[in-house]
């Protein structure tokens, strides 16, 4: 197979994505508060090697370097979040204006090298203070987010235009407060509960203060989506691959399209009405301009007893011997075409931006170089995989790399390595990796590719 950039069309937005965490450091720089993560990964045992994002990449420093590769390597649009506590220490109340003007330096050098910005609200780093109070469980976020979301319109929004409200609310409750496994590291069913109902409200209240400022903003939400199949033709197997797909693909998606939570495939979802207020079903409901989707694997998954709710359990990449990256995730290109297919079968969804796709993988530094020849052709069939959707009717209309630089990846620590660009952690210094430099080509010059 062969294709170009242009077989995507003018309008079709590439680009690559960050998250505050995950590169800015300066975690206690010029007033900035506490997040939940800066609390989290203080804690014992809940980070791989002990490892914190207090400096990461440093981007709080070197934003302009960083903004200027990306120029360099032709890359027109830049996804990138706000850190709540940054700008409102508090979490609502006071506004830290030193946090305001790092976020508008960033915007305006994007601008000023014809890079588009693009915000993500919420990448997964609440304020402390927040959670002292509860967080994602107490119902007061749906105050605190919508003036958070306020000051972030008034004070970017005159130059910004695309607008993401959450970034997987999926898996910062379920791993944040189901789970455990992320910040803030809260377990079991109610307090599960409680964030995705209040999470779901914000996800639409967010998209409604955004609006309700300028009716022409691009806005969007995204969603974790894998394609889901059943590990063997069995009935109990099928029932198990639905009830998964209903709990990780639906759950957020289906109240915003104004169907409800996927109760009926999830009984254990009817829990969910303590939550819920009258009047609130509605306001459940948002019609976005667009769809953020974030995908990297499959998921293959089998009938078991032993797992409460939903007897269900993913088998592992590893364990099926199937080739996987260094997140055991499995390297699976269709399931990007499937998600986008199953996207599209929802009449409510107008487009379609793929906001994140990319892997891990152990590259090694070499005379300055990283050859991570893995990733260069994960990229190319992922991409022709949406090509592909696009051509059958797909409203696929951009694609932003999972992650312009190595950085912390959340419980998973620093081994991880998403970058199209290597960064040495010592040094911060940073070396375009070979699929950066294939990607950068691709976008400057339309080069064919062979996969
Ligand atoms: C996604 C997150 C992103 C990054 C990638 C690998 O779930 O949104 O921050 O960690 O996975």
């Amino acid at each position: 197979m062969l294709f170009t950039k242009d077989n995507f069309g003018t309008g079709f937005k590439w680009g690559v994505s960050t998250a505050a965490y995950q590169i800015e450091g300066a975690h206690n720089a010029d007033g900035k508060g506490p997040s939940i993560w800066d609390v989290f990964v203080k804690q014992r045992r809940k980070i791989a090697n002990g490892e914190h994002g207090d400096i990461a990449c440093n981007f709080y420093n070197h934003y302009a370097d960083d903004i200027a590769l990306m120029y360099k390597m032709g890359i027109p649009n830049y996804r990138f979040s706000i850190a709540w506590s940054r700008i409102l220490p508090q979490g609502i109340g006071p506004l830290n204006y030193k946090g305001i003007d790092f976020y508008n330096r960033v915007i305006d050098f994007c601008l000023e090298l014809g890079i588009e910005p693009w915000i993500t609200l919420y990448h997964w780093d609440l304020p402390q203070e927040l959670q002292k109070k509860g967080g994602w469980t107490n119902r007061d976020i749906i105050h605190w987010f919508g003036y958070y979301v306020d000051c972030c319109i008034k004070h970017f929004g005159d130059r910004v235009q695309n607008w993401m409200v959450l970034n997987e609310p999926m898996v910062f409750t379920g791993a944040g407060y189901f789970l455990g496994v992320h910040a803030p590291g809260k377990k079991g069913l109610a307090s599960f509960l409680a964030a995705a109902h209040h999470a779901a409200l914000c996800q639409a209240e967010g998209g409604r203060i955004i609006k309700s400022h300028r009716s022409n903003y691009k806005v969007g939400t995204t969603f974790s989506y894998s394609h889901i199949e059943p590990f063997t033709s069995s009935s109990r197997d099928i029932a198990a691959a639905n009830k998964v797909d209903a709990l990780l693909n639906r759950l957020f998606l289906e109240p915003l399209l104004g169907m409800g939570y996927p109760v009926k495939d999830v009984k254990v979802l009817e829990r969910i009405e303590r939550f819920v207020y009258p009047g609130d079903m509605g306001k459940l409901q948002f019609d976005m301009d667009f769809i953020g989707l974030q995908n990297y694997t499959r998921e293959l998954v089998r009938y078991t007893p032993f797992i409460p709710f939903v007897n269900a359990k993913i088998v592992s990449a590893n364990k099926r011997n199937a080739e996987h990256t260094l997140m055991n995730w499995e390297v699976y290109p269709s399931s990007i075409y499937e998600a986008l297919k199953r996207l599209h079968s929802y009449k409510h969804i107008k487009e379609i931006i793929i906001t994140e796709n990319g892997a891990a993988f152990a590259d090694e530094c070499l005379n300055n170089e990283i050859n991570d020849e893995k990733r260069k052709y994960y990229l190319q069939d992922h991409i022709y995989k949406v090509l592909q959707a696009k051509e059958e009717g797909v409203n696929v209309n951009g694609y932003f790399v999972w992650t312009l630089m190595d950085n912390f990846e959340w419980a998973e620590g620093y081994r991880p390595r998403f970058g199209l660009v290597y960064v040495d952690f010592a040094t911060q210094q940073r070396i375009i990796k070979s699929s950066g430099a294939w990607y950068s080509n691709f976008l400057k010059r339309s080069s064919i590719m062979f996969t």
